[in-house]
């Protein structure tokens, strides 16, 4: 099934999102229905408060269905380690259009559980460290323009007001 994609402005993406406590059948359809949605999104990576469920499960595929081993799933995900860094632009399904500079460490590594429940350690660097940075992020109600400078949040935020007013964001 694929969910619609939830737009700045819905309060679940700016809550921090609960912890996944059962591993069972409805889990394993969520996290495939997250694959699907990510995809129909032209997405790489998707949390799933980005279809309206506040649960601490992200999906990330940074070759976009070339490499099927890429297809990572992290259920309760957090950071354990961050090397260097990386400046480039970054984007979010949930802010269609707007793509900013964002500075992420360079090598990063999480610890989170599979669709199963086993945990699991992973390093990524360049665009996965970046992925992995950016949907943790989401985990925890925060959003890629908390880390631009205030101006351009501001700008951002009143640019979308405007979309709203016009009926122009979905
Ligand atoms: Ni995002």
């Amino acid at each position: 099934m694929i969910y619609p994609i939830v737009v700045y402005g819905d309060p679940v993406l700016e809550r921090p999102a609960e912890p996944v406590t059962e591993f069972n059948a409805e889990l394993k359809k969520l996290v495939d229905d997250m694959f699907e949605s990510m995809y129909a999104a032209h997405g790489v990576g998707l949390a799933a408060p980005q279809i309206g469920i506040g649960k601490r499960i992200a999906v990330i595929d940074t070759t976009f269905k070339e490499d099927p081993k890429a297809k990572l799933v992290l259920v309760n995900p957090e950071v354990i380690g961050r090397e260097g860094k990386q400046n480039g632009q970054e984007g979010c399904l949930s802010l269609p259009d707007f793509r900013e500079n964002v500075t992420r460490a360079n090598i990063v590594t999480v610890r989170a559980q599979d669709v199963e429940g086993n945990w699991f350690e992973k390093t990524g660097d360049d665009l996965l460290a970046r992925a992995f940075l950016h949907e943790i992020d989401h985990l925890n109600g925060r959003l890629f323009i908390s880390h631009v400078s205030a101006l351009k949040r501001d700008l951002i935020k009143r640019k979308i007001k405007k979309l709203v007013r016009a009926g122009e964001w979905a």
